[in-house]
């Protein structure tokens, strides 16, 4: 039928079945652990009019999983916004651990940063506010950069999530972690095109490509972990 109406769909971040079962996870499992100026920098974070931009608690409970798991002490941040992921990877690596963390946008930073000095955590952290590409740049022309990192997490300008990928695979250690957030895009990732909103679909092609790139890196182990908007977790290999 030519003129059948299509139903158009806004993708949400919350994946899972149902908002209760989501609650329920949060609840029952991740703001039991949460650390306290996590749940300050939350509540402060709230009232921000892009305040669903912050990393996804569950998703930050993971992360400080997979720092722990490869003992990170020098780690990248591509996309800071007020700061959780950023806090997060602050109060889990060890006293002498360094994050370098990216942001065009330094007033967002400075929302949470009372709390990251509070929490006594602002040594670790290098803010620097740029565009990522001359961060990781700069950071390559660095000699003793290259395969020195333990960990990154990319959670900004899903265009250059690709470009990021090659730039952050030579910084990384063999054995090291890279962490892309956003990969399921509201689940739009698996709608058909012209049933998702117009606003979602740039995103939604780069997030496609990319995900199909990672797939067939051997360079890398990966896994989709379908938690916060989806976060592929990649282990570089060689
Ligand atoms: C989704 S938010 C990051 C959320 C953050 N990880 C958290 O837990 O709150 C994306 C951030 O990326 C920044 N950004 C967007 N494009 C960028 C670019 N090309 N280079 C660096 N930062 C960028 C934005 O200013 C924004 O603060």
């Amino acid at each position: 039928m030519e003129n059948e109406t299509k139903e158009v769909l806004s993708p949400n971040k919350g994946l899972l079945q149902s908002p209760e079962l989501y609650q329920y996870i949060l609840e029952s499992s991740v703001y039991p652990n949460e650390p306290e100026p996590l749940k300050e920098l939350r509540a402060v974070t709230a009232s921000h009019p892009r305040a669903l931009m912050g990393t996804a608690p569950d998703a930050g409970q993971m992360m400080s999983m997979l720092l722990q798991l490869v003992n990170a002490k020098k780690t990248i941040e591509i996309g800071v916004f007020t700061g959780y992921s950023l806090l997060r990877t602050a109060l889990t690596i060890p006293d002498d651990g360094k994050i370098i963390a990216g942001d065009l946008n330094l007033d967002t930073y400075e929302i949470g940063l009372p709390i990251i000095k509070k929490a006594g955590v602002e040594h670790k952290i290098n803010f620097i506010q740029s565009e990522a590409f001359p961060v990781l740049n700069k950071l390559l022309e660095t000699s003793n950069n290259e395969g020195s990192f333990d960990f990154a997490y990319v959670d900004a300008d899903k265009i250059n999530y690709h470009n990021y990928h090659e730039r952050l695979l030579k910084l990384l250690k063999v054995g090291g972690l890279v962490v892309y957030d956003n990969t399921l895009w509201g689940g739009s990732v698996a709608m058909p095109e012209d049933h998702v909103a117009e606003k979602w679909r740039t995103n939604r092609h780069w997030i496609i490509e990319f995900n199909k790139l990672l797939a067939s890196d051997s360079r890398i182990q990966i896994c989709l972990a379908p938690l916060g908007d989806g976060m592929t977790i990649c282990k570089r290999l060689i």
